[in-house]
């Protein structure tokens, strides 16, 4: 089922007297084409689960229009959508069995028992839960508990699936394994699929196409890899990679790129300005002739890598961090390292706008 949302926009009265308005979702328009797998990506407040919300049809938009194919929707009942939906508190019903929970939504639609039956042990295989039927869901673990609320959203075979912070609630490592599970369900199901979170390694592994949101304004819309490489403005670039990017003051002059007075790369095509310069915290290279001086704090092993944690005079963080091959020697008790930089790994943003000008 596409989805095409045209200039939706959702603004909440103000709550008292002198209280501004606020606008939830301001203007967004976007494409999720059928059977894909779509992450809706900000901090928290950006608007994402009152875009889910519309979606569903328990929200109302101020304006704009959804359409599902070329069905406008905007206004129809949640229950006419065809929608499968799943909460950040997944709320099970506590007094029924896993099964009785699932059936639910069908039972609700006077689907005869035999039939709603056969359904639900269809739905629970898909989540592996076929199993565990007839306990309550106090006598399941959070992440079981997370399977019946999909099995329960999936039974309707619904064209859509909507899913709001669905793992949230999970710890670590049950969250890596469901999320790799939602992605399985997704890709065997072919059901388009919208998937809410503010946590962007999440969003990154499991989406086919990331929606970054702030502030109620989408950002940047594309797949996850191409949004890491190519953000369209600091705040993306910011949101995306752990250990996040390190943004520093710098300037243009003469076609050169200047921090802190050292000439970091050259960049002829750009006019003399100020700018913010993102590197990704990989685009570092050791080089004891490098061009650039971080003052090193401490050096973390990480297995695979080290990260080298400094500071800079021109950072706007209170430190910097440089990720190295754990086979690269660097000198011990260094009280400064000297680096090049990968071109590829870094970015210029206007220093008043913010956008990315290379
Ligand atoms: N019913 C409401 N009445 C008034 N304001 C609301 C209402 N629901 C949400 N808002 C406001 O709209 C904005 C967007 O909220 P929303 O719940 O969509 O954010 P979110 O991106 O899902 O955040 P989170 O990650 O914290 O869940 C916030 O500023 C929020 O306070
Ligand atoms: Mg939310």
């Amino acid at each position: 089922m596409k989805i095409t949302i045209k200039n939706l926009t959702k603004i909440f009265p103000s709550r008292s007297k002198k209280g501004d308005e606020v606008v939830a979702v301001n203007d967004m328009c976007l494409e999720i084409p059928s059977g894909k797998l779509v992450g809706l990506l900000g901090p928290s407040g950006c608007g994402k689960s009152t875009t889910l919300f519309m979606l569903s049809g328990l929200e109302n938009p101020t304006s704009g229009h959804i359409l599902f194919e070329d069905q406008d929707v905007t206004t129809l009942a949640p229950e006419r959508r065809g929608i499968g939906l799943v909460f950040q508190n997944y709320a099970l019903y506590p007094h029924m069995t896993v099964e009785q929970n699932i059936m639910f939504p069908l039972v609700n639609m006077r689907m005869p028992k035999e039939e709603a039956k056969a359904r639900a042990l269809d739905a629970a295989k898909l989540v592996q839960i076929e199993d565990l039927m007839a306990r309550k869901p106090s006598q399941l673990s959070g992440g079981q508990q997370q399977r019946v609320a999909i099995a329960r959203a999936l039974v309707k075979m619904p064209n859509v699936l909507l899913l709001d912070e669905p793992l949230s609630n999970l710890d670590a490592r049950l969250r890596l394994q469901t999320r790799e599970e939602i992605k399985r369900i997704q890709r065997e199901t072919g059901i388009t699929t919208v998937f809410v979170t503010h946590d962007q390694e999440e969003a990154m592994s499991i989406c086919d196409i990331m929606v970054v949101m702030k502030l109620g304004v989408v950002q940047q819309v594309g797949a996850p890899q191409k949004i890491y490489d190519n953000p369209s403005n600091m705040f993306v670039a910011n949101f995306l990679g752990t250990p996040p990017i390190n943004i520093f003051k710098g300037e243009i002059v003469n076609g050169k790129l200047i921090i802190g007075g050292e000439v970091v790369l050259e960049k002829p095509e750009l006019e003399d300005q100020a700018v913010f310069v993102g590197i990704r915290p990989e685009g570092f290279i050791y080089d004891e002739n490098g061009r650039f001086t971080l003052n090193t704090d401490h050096i973390e092993v990480m297995g695979r890598d080290k990260t080298v944690v400094s500071t800079h005079p021109n950072s706007t963080k209170d430190t910097v961090r440089s990720i190295i091959d754990s086979d690269i020697a660097l000198p011990e008790e260094a009280k400064q390292l000297k680096f090049n930089l990968k071109p590829n790994k870094v970015f210029l943003f206007n220093a008043e706008t913010e956008e990315r000008i290379y």
